[in-house]
């Protein structure tokens, strides 16, 4: 049988046996819809519209869906299975997600690790027996792998070429690779991959100038929203590994095919990448299994730098490309943290700063020049608009900011267009408002009706849904008393683990000098909300640096120059990883940060 999808003005006709969910067939296709709990029926996100169907709704569906989704005539992707001729339509609120590629890029270096050299060698005879290998040595001032048989193969052919001067391509100083162009351009990558988003950025390797950048959110989202649900794939379902590595790999080479022809350039002409993610999202990209990284005592196969030719990994540049893929410290402080603090410079600084990546898990990292201590907290999807009754990712249309003004509440969309759910930011401002104005106490607990001043602007919003004390903030949008646990729950473990940090470096958190947030999440929040609920600690607003995309800007360092590389392994070797899992202080101070 087949159906079709159409998603973003596009139909795509897709085969079905019938067993197959309509979530399944939407991931085989080059359709897109955000599938935060992998597909296992809990979140409610996966939204559709169908024709021609005569499924009945359960009654998880119709929970899960609740009122203003049935109303819209919203169905759930994981419920439904196929009809020969069924019509399935994506709702934009199911599909994209707003992206941070932006950052402020600091070099003081420019020293690629790869470099391509012309050589003129010279033409061996009787009375000058050198070797092709000595004669190439002589001339490049390079090293070269003796044991490379495949390129010790080309040598006589790099002598005695009369009709080109060959171009030896070289890593760290050795030489990898013989190449014969006459033009052709140099240039690198250096990707980011997050578990929501993938960016890949192009520099000219000649001058160090950045060319472009692009990104889109991680295909491999259509398998779960956080590292978890992706590794209960990769190591649930058959070939979910070989899935998921295979989806990554392709969407860089996409993404990289796109970069070249908007800017002229060939695949070719690209000789590294440098790649950060999280630890998990570094398996999944190197084909190692994750699933010990989600279970005690959480082992991954590797944090160590990794540096693969190109091809060995899948990514399509140059033949004699290099792969070099960022060092991780644990489990959960993975290769964009340090690319964060290579960004951030916490490791040149006399003072005590603390980089914070807030996102499904809080990773942060305290210190110094002198100390670095890091740790990470499993805050859940709450402040990415997931287990929010109306949340929803940084799509158009979410509610990104919430305030009052002139005794009136106001918010604002993503790309002012109508409301269709709540977002991270939105949520934070709004816990905020609610907490400045009387209608919530400092345990989250909703104001009853007479304890609410007659003169309150916000009192006449509070009402009951789905038999929850509730706030309105449109007509079809409210925050419940369960989202305020929701929130209060992972702004309390981020606090938490900021707190734990701050007590194990023994400093009080007035000592700390700079905090930089990184990522998404960190340069669209309201600092000052971010304090009035308890997020951040409460600090002078200008110690709150929105520093963009850290792991992208330390993958570019990486990129750019062998200095970078090696502080990466250095800052692996020395930043401390404290597992608050078994921290004795930690549940108290997240017992502690419970209160807003
Ligand atoms: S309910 Fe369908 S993906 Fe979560």
């Amino acid at each position: 049988m087949r159906i079709s999808i159409l998603f973003e003005n596009n139909e795509y006709n897709v085969s079905a046996t019938g067993k197959e969910t309509i979530l399944e067939l939407i991931q085989k296709s080059d359709a897109e819809i955000i599938a935060p709990c992998g597909g296992m029926r809990k979140c409610g996100k996966c939204l559709v519209r169908v024709e021609n169907t005569m499924q009945e709704m359960s009654r998880e569906e119709e929970r899960l869906l609740g009122a203003r989704n049935l109303e819209s005539g919203y169905r759930l992707a994981c419920f439904l299975h196929p009809e020969d001729g069924m019509t399935v339509e994506i709702p934009l609120q199911s599909a994209r997600n707003k992206i941070l590629t932006g950052s402020n890029l600091e070099m003081d270096s420019f020293w690629p690790a790869v470099g391509i050299k012309k050589i003129k060698t010279e033409i061996p005879h009787l009375d000058r027996q050198v070797s092709d290998l000595g004669n190439i040595l002589e001339n490049s001032g390079m090293k070269i792998d003796k044991n490379n048989l495949p390129l010790l193969k080309k040598l006589t052919e790099a002598i005695s070429s009369s009709m080109n001067t060959p171009t030896l391509i070289s890593y760290y100083d050795t030489i990898k690779g013989i190449e014969y162009k006459d033009n052709g351009s140099f240039y690198g990558i250096a990707v980011d991959i997050g578990t929501t988003t993938v960016a890949v950025y192009l520099y000219n390797l000649e001058n160090g100038q950045f060319t472009g950048v692009v990104s889109e959110l991680n295909d491999q989202k259509q398998y779960g929203a956080d590292v978890i649900s992706r590794i209960n794939y990769a190591s649930t379902e058959a070939n979910g590994l070989e899935t998921l590595n295979r989806v990554i790999i392709r969407q860089l080479n996409e993404l990289t095919g796109k970069l070249c022809s908007e800017h002229g350039i060939k695949k070719e002409d690209i000789y590294m990448a440098a790649l950060v993610g999280n630890t998990t999202m570094m398996h999944l990209l190197m084909g190692l299994d994750p699933v010990n990284i989600g279970k005690l005592p959480f082992i991954p196969v590797s944090t160590e730098m990794h540096d693969f030719p190109a091809a060995e990994l899948g990514l399509e540049i140059n033949k004699f490309g290099h792969a070099l893929c960022l060092p991780s410290v644990s489990a959960y402080i993975g290769a964009d943290i340090i690319a964060g603090l290579l960004a951030c410079r916490l490791h040149e600084r006399d003072e005590i700063s603390l980089l914070v990546d807030i996102g499904t898990n809080g990773e942060m990292v305290l210190g110094s020049v002198d100390r670095m201590i890091s740790c990470s907290t499993a805050a859940g999807p709450a402040f990415e608009g997931a287990n929010i009754r109306f949340g929803t990712g940084g799509v158009s249309g979410a509610i990104d900011s919430v305030g009052i003004s002139g005794g009136e509440l106001v918010f604002t969309t993503i790309d002012n267009v109508e409301p269709v759910g709540i977002c991270g930011s939105g949520i934070v401002d709004a816990v905020a408002v609610l907490l400045d104005n009387d209608i919530i106490d400092e345990t989250g607990r909703f104001y009853d009706e007479d304890e609410i001043d007659g003169g309150n602007i916000l009192g006449g919003r509070i009402f009951s849904f789905e038999g929850l004390k509730s706030f309105r903030l449109t007509e079809h949008i409210c925050i419940t008393q369960k989202d305020i646990r929701e929130i209060q729950n992972a702004k309390a473990a981020l606090a938490a683990g900021i707190s734990t940090l701050i007590k194990k470096y023994h400093i009080k958190t007035s000592d700390v000098a700079k905090i930089y947030l990184a990522g998404g999440f960190g340069n669209y929040i309201n600092v000052d909300s971010a304090m009035r609920i308890g997020l951040l600690p409460d600090l002078p607003r200008d110690k709150v640096i929105a520093s963009g995309n850290t792991a992208g800007a330390g993958a570019s360092m990486c990129l750019l120059s062998q200095k970078y590389i090696d502080l990466a392994e250095i800052l692996k070797r020395r930043v401390e990883y404290v597992e608050l899992t078994t921290d004795p202080g930690f549940t108290n101070e997240y017992i502690d940060n419970m209160i807003f």
